[in-house]
């Protein structure tokens, strides 16, 4: 048995992840899987009621009840500076200790290639974030704020066991997936201090994963080449920062924010899973918003559980609708959130019984 938390948090969030919700009950029920859910109702609507961001005994909570928490979004107007947010998403991956972000960036069909003469052959990568440190930590501070003499510092974060465990974490999937080469990314020719531990780490780590081959680029041309060559990098591990700005260049090339999916994780324990997006309040409650994220991420979350084949199973549904243009118009469909799930949920329906 698995339990499962879903929170589906805000905006669209609140659309998308219901359908995750659905095309996993109708896939554990057809293929015999025992999955539990339980709804939390985290987000803006409760904040804003009872000032509840994310209760102090939920971390335990999920640490040890849980295998997974299925995430829609955070973010709401009425909140402007996201507070409940960082206090919710934020607080998850960090005291649950979710060191890796892992970003798939798999183009699901050529026509959605922004790049002339690449497609789902070139643009097929998996990125891995460090999750957990970084400049995202939030040490530093502010001195002689708002006068002209303001001072700014934000520190980054790096640790000789969060560099080494995140790199680990990617060359293990490689090997676990055939990958021969693995690309660590970082700016040590300028950031001396943060990149030497990187660098150092790399070499050290190329002696023990004698099979593969461990190699290396500045943040700044791998930016370049993902956009020239993406057929260069399946697997990709670099820092928080330089991760979250090149997963949005990924999510660009893979068709845009409505098929980003990700995963939170640390090997062994609970996972976070949630589509890329935030809670898009331009468009919710329109039923614009594309399920098709999350469902690329009902598929993570389906192989960090285990059940390899339904995940591919989930992946193969949406690549028919895909085919048949059976989609949300920001990728250039006409159809709306549930009907594109409903299309979703019957190709599944066909693939599990075959
Ligand atoms: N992980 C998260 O929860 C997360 C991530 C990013 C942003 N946010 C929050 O979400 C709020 C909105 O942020 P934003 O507008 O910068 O980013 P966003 O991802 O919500 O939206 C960016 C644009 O993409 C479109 N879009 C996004 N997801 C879509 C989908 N599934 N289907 C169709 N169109 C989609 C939106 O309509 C919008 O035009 C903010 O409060 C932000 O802080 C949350």
């Amino acid at each position: 048995m698995a339990r499962i938390a879903v929170i589906p948090g805000d905006g669209i969030g609140k659309e998308v992840a219901p359908e995750g919700v659905k095309l996993l009950e109708q896939i554990a029920a057809l293929r015999g899987l025992d999955l539990q859910f339980n709804h939390f109702d985290y987000g803006a609507d409760r904040f804003l009621a009872d000032g509840t961001t994310l209760p102090p005994e939920a971390i335990a909570d999920f640490r040890d009840n849980y295998q997974a928490i299925l995430f829609g979004a955070v973010g709401d107007p009425r909140v402007p500076d996201s507070r409940h947010a960082r206090e919710i998403l934020l607080a998850l991956r960090f005291q649950l200790d979710l060191y890796v972000n892992l970003r798939p960036v798999k183009l699901l069909a050529d026509r959605f290639s922004p790049l002339r003469n690449k497609g789902t052959k070139e643009i097929r990568g998996v990125f891995f974030r460090e999750n957990t440190e970084g400049v995202y930590v939030d040490v530093g501070g502010t001195y002689k704020q708002g006068t002209p003499d303001e001072i700014a510092v934000t520190e980054d974060v790096n640790s000789r066991k969060g560099v080494e465990r995140i790199c680990r974490a990617a060359l293990d999937y490689a090997r676990r997936h055939g990958v021969k080469t693995v690309w660590m990314s970082d700016k040590s020719n300028a950031m001396r201090h943060a990149g030497g531990l990187w660098q150092r780490t790399w070499k050290e780590l190329a002696k023990e994963y004698g099979d593969l081959e461990l190699k290396h680029m500045y943040v700044d041309v791998l930016a370049m080449q993902m956009v020239l060559k993406p057929e260069m990098f399946q697997v990709v591990v670099t820092n928080n920062l330089f991760g979250d700005i090149l997963t949005d260049i990924g999510a660009g090339l893979a068709g845009g924010l409505g098929f980003a999916a990700s995963a939170n994780l640390h090997p062994g324990r609970i996972g976070l899973f949630e589509p890329v997006h935030g809670s898009a309040p331009d468009i919710a409650g329109t039923g614009k918003a594309n399920p098709i994220a999350t469902f690329l991420t009902c598929a993570l979350l389906l192989e960090h559980l285990g059940h390899d084949a339904e995940a591919r199973i989930v992946e193969q549904a949406v690549e028919l609708a895909v085919a048949e243009n059976v989609l949300t118009p920001d990728v250039g469909g006409d159809r709306d959130t549930q009907a594109v799930a409903a299309f979703v949920r019957a190709q599944v329906e066909r693939l599990a019984r075959a």
